[in-house]
């Protein structure tokens, strides 16, 4: 199998006396979605201030296309190839759908874009993440809690990711909108990126999911091949009421 495109080896972080990561060892390929799930306080989103240089460890490396990096920063993380989504989106409320995906890009860019191309382009991005919006003209503010999402995924992948890490994204969505985020969340990976989901709930991201990682009171407690786990294997596992049954693998690869 290729070299992972994001790994992380023994990372550690302790607010004070709190341990939010001890010895946590993640593998992710691109082409891949990998779930991690966990109980509140286990440590999800502190593993995703890691792997987004939103938080640094105290210890541990993690590394890029097998190359050891050190991500101070989201801007860092982000010309690592590494995006984030976290819940509050990061969206202007006030400005249109066009305005949010460009907001900076042109500066990024170095050229200015013209607002036509810029609408032509939000709606091919849009499209092709099976995002339905009414207008790419209207507010982002008016637009529901899963189209906001899908438009903050889609400025996400403006910069070309090779991942994206995405914190609690199906928290703020009702049923229906859950599952067109998962349909997302597939066009992502048949794009060829390498997807990171947290959640705290069971279900809502198992059937998207090609692996999953159950992060407890920081520590990993058991990776599963999703296509095998079992709710109760999972549930046991994040509530540490049992070792981790048949479903369990360690280490990547488990596809
Ligand atoms: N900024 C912080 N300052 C102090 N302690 C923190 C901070 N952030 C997280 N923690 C602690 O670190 C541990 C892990 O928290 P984290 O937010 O990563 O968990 P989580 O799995 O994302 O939980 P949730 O499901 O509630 O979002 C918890 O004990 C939490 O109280
Ligand atoms: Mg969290």
């Amino acid at each position: 199998m290729s070299a992972p495109v994001l790994s992380l080896r023994a990372v550690a972080k302790s607010y004070g006396a709190a341990r939010a990561l001890d010895g946590v060892d993640v593998e992710l390929h691109r082409h891949e979605v990998l779930a991690v799930i966990g109980d509140s306080g286990a440590g999800k989103s502190t593993l995703v201030g890691v792997m987004s240089g939103n938080q640094r460890p105290d210890a541990g490396e993690i590394a890029v296309d097998d190359r050891p990096v050190t991500l101070a920063s989201p801007a860092v993380a982000r010309s690592h190839g590494i995006a984030s989504v976290f819940q509050d989106l990061a969206l202007a409320p006030n400005l249109d759908v066009v305005e949010n995906l460009f907001l900076g890009a042109e500066l990024t860019r170095g050229r200015l874009l013209d607002e036509v191309s810029m609408e032509k382009q939000a709606w091919e991005l849009l499209g092709q993440l099976a995002v339905r919006v009414p207008s790419v003209r209207v507010p982002v503010g008016a637009l529901s809690a899963a189209q906001r999402q899908g438009v903050a995924i889609a400025r996400s992948l403006l910069g070309d990711p090779k991942v994206i890490v995405l914190d609690e994204p199906t928290a703020s969505l009702g049923i229906r909108q859950t599952a067109e985020f998962l349909t997302l969340v597939e066009r992502l990976r048949s794009r060829g990126l390498g997807v990171v989901v947290t959640s705290h709930s069971l279900v809502d991201v198992h059937a998207v999911a090609d692996r999953i990682m159950v992060l407890r009171l920081g520590r990993v407690n058991g990776e599963f091949d999703a296509s095998v786990a079992t709710q109760e294997e999972l549930l046991a596992a994040v509530t540490g009421v049992e070792s981790p049954g048949n479903g369990a693998v360690r280490g990547g690869g488990a596809r």
